[in-house]
């Protein structure tokens, strides 16, 4: 259709109220290629929704005066006071230790069990949250180095610490939901990656090799043996599937603190020469990639996301070295 009789300052015939020059001339004098144009833009915007944005964060959840804290709680920066070296524990630590890693495992399995379709990061985090005060524990995440939930939230491209917030989970995704409780003054660490309804067959593939990555990685564990073992049977795994395994991000002593020595790296680190020893505590907590594994930070500074948009899972397990191999404490 065209329009001869309108001028470019003249209102549009098509009643928008706008200049003519502005609104319907180019589709008028060339339909082609505003079609087009009009084709390019919804590709663009679907190929937007593919991947997860950042939604509106709610306010900050309570957590009553009978719950003990860590330090970094009660600090606004959350900078992490306590400081602890990757000596063996006591075995009294030890008992702590596992208690605090059952609560974590039993709290990932509730706050799991809740993953569907129209859920939102910020209700699982709700979920997260009270479970973990239900055990009479504090979700270690909140205000840790100012993180500002309860629960880390990381779906499909996120790497890991994706922040709970309104995103609604919607059918075909992945989402790692990543529990720390402090319980009688000790960390449990552990993560898992859930599937959000019907989920196509590569993304399955990816979970399910990166669960095996962390079994590779914990049969690695003996004493007497290396940090470096664990790394190299991890990567050995994930590149014989096509895999790649993220670097940026590693597995950590834990025990009075969330993060200490050593580093577990997730691929073979020469580096990485300390020795096992029985009563080591630690996670592993492989982050494995279909694409590339380089990674870029969003602005909120938490959030790691692969570089190429490529989906990425994780699962993880607190630890501790024993004499026959690894005792896993992030267990029901
Ligand atoms: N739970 C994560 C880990 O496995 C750490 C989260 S730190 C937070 O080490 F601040 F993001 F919660
Ligand atoms: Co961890
Ligand atoms: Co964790």
């Amino acid at each position: 259709m065209t329009a001869p009789t309108l001028a470019a300052n003249d209102l549009c015939h098509c009643g928008s109220g706008r200049k003519y020059k502005r609104c319907h001339r180019i589709a008028d004098l060339d339909p082609q290629r505003a079609a087009a144009d009009e084709a390019r833009k919804e590709a663009a915007a679907r190929e937007a929704e593919r991947y997860v944005k950042p939604g509106r964060l709610s306010p900050r959840r309570e957590v009553p005066a009978s719950i003990d804290k860590p330090p970094y709680a009660h600090d606004p920066t959350g900078r992490p006071g306590v400081r602890e070296s990757s000596a063996p524990k006591d075995p009294e630590t030890l008992e702590r230790m596992r208690r605090a890693g059952r609560a974590a495992a039993e709290v990932l399995a509730v706050v799991g069990a809740a993953v569907r379709p129209g859920i939102t990061t910020d209700e699982l985090d709700a979920i997260a949250h009270e479970e973990c005060l239900k055990r009479g524990g504090y979700p270690s995440p909140l205000g840790y180095n100012g993180f500002p939930k309860s629960l880390c939230t990381s779906v499909n491209e996120v790497i890991c610490h994706g922040i709970p917030d309104s995103t609604v989970l919607k059918d075909g995704d992945i989402v790692n939901l990543d529990v720390t409780i402090y319980l009688d003054g000790v960390h449990g660490d552990t993560n898992a990656t859930f599937l959000v309804g019907e989920v196509d067959d590569d993304s399955k593939r990816l979970v399910e090799v990166t669960r095996e990555c962390l079994a590779k990685g914990i049969e690695a564990v003996q004493p007497g043996g290396t940090v470096r073992d664990i790394g190299k049977a991890i990567q050995a795994h994930a590149e014989a599937h096509g895999y790649g395994v993220v670097r940026a991000f590693v597995g950590h002593g834990i025990g009075r603190a969330f993060h200490s020595e050593p580093q577990v790296f997730h691929y073979d680190n020469p580096q990485a020469r300390q020795r096992l020893e029985p009563g080591m505590t630690f996670t592993i907590e492989p982050m494995i990639t279909i694409g590339d594994w380089r990674h870029e930070m969003w602005d909120d500074g938490w959030t790691a996301v692969t570089k190429d948009r490529s989906r990425t899972a994780q699962f993880e397990h607190t630890l501790v070295v024993t004499e026959a191999g690894a005792e896993i404490l992030t267990q029901l």
